[in-house]
């Protein structure tokens, strides 16, 4: 009986814990999404400073995660979700929604470009990768309220 109960009180909790896991604010979620991004960016951007060894592995590592980061960008920013967590999106997000969208489009493409070019020289990555950064940087500018990276 004791086992019974303390089967159905782990049940309990490990349902607790996926609901718990699938109620993180959408703030947070794409919080961490844009973390990786810049994780991913600053191997790319290692190595073209030089401080990284050219790693054509590695940079295609990145520009998956860049293609992750553009495919779930979109549903991210949901109605409701404008303030609450220290989220820096701006309001803009909501207001100029098709303005968002483009800026998203171009990064996603910008992406795409990189993957297809699948750099294999430290000239080609910056040619392929430049394009994404710019792109990065385009929608903070409007729809990002620190620009830091
Ligand atoms: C289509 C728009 C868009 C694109 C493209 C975009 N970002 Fe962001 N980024 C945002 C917005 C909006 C936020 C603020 C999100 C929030 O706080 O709710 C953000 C936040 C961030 C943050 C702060 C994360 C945190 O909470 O500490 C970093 C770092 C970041 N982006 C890096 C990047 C990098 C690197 C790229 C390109 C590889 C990129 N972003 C592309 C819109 C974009």
């Amino acid at each position: 009986m004791v086992r019974i109960i303390s089967m159905g009180s782990l049940l309990a909790l490990q349902l607790m814990a996926s609901v718990a896991w699938a109620a993180d604010p959408v703030q947070e979620q794409r919080s961490e999404l844009m973390k990786g991004a810049r994780d991913a960016a600053k191997t790319v951007g290692g190595m073209l400073k030089g401080e990284l060894d050219f790693d054509a592995a590695a940079a295609m590592e990145s520009f998956q995660v860049w293609a992750d980061v553009a495919a779930r960008t979109g549903d991210l920013f949901p109605e409701g979700s404008e303030t609450g967590y220290d989220t820096e999106a701006r309001e803009t997000i909501w207001t100029d929604r098709e303005g968002f969208n483009q800026k998203l489009s171009e990064f996603t493409q910008a992406v795409d470009g990189a993957i297809e070019a699948s750099p294999q020289s430290i000239e080609e990555l910056k040619a392929s990768a430049g394009p994404v950064f710019k792109t990065c940087k385009g929608c903070h500018e409007g729809y990002r309220i620190e620009d830091e990276s």
